[in-house]
């Protein structure tokens, strides 16, 4: 039996509207890869718009746990046309892995999946970029990056004399191209004090390497943005899937500890070049508590036993560098900013079933900065780390949640949990998850 059909499972019916756009509000990790993959039911198109294989998304079906990194979480509907649009940095020898990875397992990824010939490539020097930068970007504290290229190759894209678009590689001259890259990126990775071994970088290997993935992603290669542009202008249902979390965005937030790219609301449109207007409905997706991976500020934090516990009912490790998680409090001042910033209609707030034990919860309603209170979100990490967080109790539910199905069946002192949440963001919740699985799911 394929995979489809060991897979018609039960699941909640949701109703959809003509574009939508699913964004993680922390710092990455909400579940965004869930909820996509529920919400492509109602959808044609499933779309990646900015990042790269620095994400993860997990995507539970029938018990069968994928995890994806560039391919859209709208892959296991053969129907849904997927889209990796111009804003990724695609590294390809990952993303056929993937394909490979999911073929293996019955996942059908054929002309389902097209590529931006906009996409900026990542090569082998992004990688040892990111190693050697890492630790020099900040002075102090590391960004801890996934060290997967993404800053260098966007870094590039922005830089422009050094970048390559996958279109590129598709045109003569990409050999000559590759040539005087590899002789910048040499002089450059020396200066960064690479030793020789890291820098013995073959221009001629890199370009036949790359050669032979541009021929096997061929049938996949398009111009996503008048695919898109046509897709939304004849009314087509489409899905936008965000990658990391708002609190992640380059401009928008914790500076430096952020990744490169536009990761809240914002990066829709210049990452798809669909314009804004568009997005009829934006989902912003919340875990119950907080996590971060990675360096940076983190003013809820519970750098003990609370963490601890978070960490591993929640499995909190990463999807993409199984580093354990930073765990704490649900943070509602940052969560706010964000779901403002992403223009955000609706919640998801997602593994709820984590904080089931708990006989006592805490949430982040406002910063004291300097003996001053406020529910602005703070522009400079160092204002971020001397804030002191103003928590509020509530009442834990402690019993189990995971084989709810309705929103009136919840315990009441989640249902208060919830409103709190709903209160503070100054939006209402409409999805709740209690379990990794598409059907442990309430719809409200
Ligand atoms: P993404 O990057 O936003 O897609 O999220 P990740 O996949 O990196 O991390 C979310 C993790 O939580 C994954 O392991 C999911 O399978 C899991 N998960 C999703 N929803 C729930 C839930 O409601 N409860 C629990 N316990 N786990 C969940
Ligand atoms: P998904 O899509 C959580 C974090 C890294 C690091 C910072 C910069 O699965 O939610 P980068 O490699 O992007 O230059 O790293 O951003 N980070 C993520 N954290 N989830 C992600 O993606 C992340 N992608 C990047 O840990 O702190
Ligand atoms: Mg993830």
């Amino acid at each position: 039996m394929d995979f489809y059909a060991r897979n018609r499972v039960r699941e909640p019916r949701i109703e959809t509207v003509p574009v939508t756009c699913v964004v993680g509000l922390q710092w990455g990790d909400e579940a965004k890869g869930k909820i996509v993959d529920l919400l492509t039911q109602g959808h044609e198109m499933v779309v990646r718009y900015q990042g790269g294989s620095n994400a993860g998304h997990t995507v539970v079906v029938g018990g069968e746990s994928f995890k994806l990194s560039l391919v859209p979480s709208g892959i296991f509907r053969p129907e849904v046309q997927c889209v990796v649009a111009g804003g990724v940095v695609l590294n390809p020898k990952s993303l056929l892995a993937e394909i490979d990875g999911l073929a293996r397992r019955s996942v059908q990824v054929g002309k389902n999946l097209l590529i931006s010939d906009r996409a900026h490539v990542v090569f082998p020097w992004h990688f040892e970029e990111d190693r050697l930068l890492d630790r020099l970007a900040t002075g102090g504290e590391a960004i801890g990056t996934t060290q997967r290229g993404i800053g260098p190759c966007y870094r590039d894209k922005v830089g422009r004399s050094l970048a390559v678009r996958l279109g590129d590689l598709y045109r003569d001259g990409f050999g000559q191209q590759i040539e005087k890259i590899v002789k910048a990126k040499r002089q450059i990775l020396a200066g960064l004090g690479a030793a020789p071994e890291e820098i013995a970088l073959d221009a001629r290997a890199i370009t036949d390497e790359y050669a032979g993935y541009a021929r096997r992603l061929a049938p996949h290669v398009t111009d996503t943005t008048a695919l898109l542009l046509d897709a939304v202008e004849s009314g087509k249902r489409i899905l936008f899937e965000g990658a990391q979390g708002a609190l992640l965005d380059i401009d928008h937030g914790t500076f430096p500890y952020v990744t490169s790219s536009n990761s809240s609301g914002v990066g829709v449109s210049s990452g798809s070049g669909v314009p804004g207007r568009h997005v009829t409905r934006v989902i912003g997706v919340i875990k119950a508590y907080t996590t971060r991976v990675g360096g940076g500020p983190f003013p809820t934090e519970q750098d003990n036993a609370i963490g601890q516990h978070i960490r591993e009912r929640g499995n909190e490790y990463g999807t993409v560098t199984r580093r354990p998680r930073r765990c704490g409090w649900f943070d509602a001042v940052a969560a706010r900013y964000t779901a403002r910033l992403s223009g955000v209609d609706e919640l998801a707030v997602m593994l709820l079933d984590v904080l089931d034990d708990f006989a006592e919860l805490k949430i982040c309603t406002a910063y004291e900065l300097d003996g001053k209170r406020t529910t602005n979100f703070p522009s400079h990490v160092d204002d971020l780390r001397r804030i002191v967080p103003v928590l509020e109790t509530m009442p834990g539910w402690q019993q189990p949640t995971t084989e709810l199905r309705r929103m009136a069946d919840l315990p009441e002192n989640a249902k208060k949990y919830l409103d709190r949440i709903a209160q503070l963001l100054g939006r209402p919740v409409t999805i709740v998850s209690v379990g990794p699985d598409r059907e442990q799911t309430i719809l409200a």
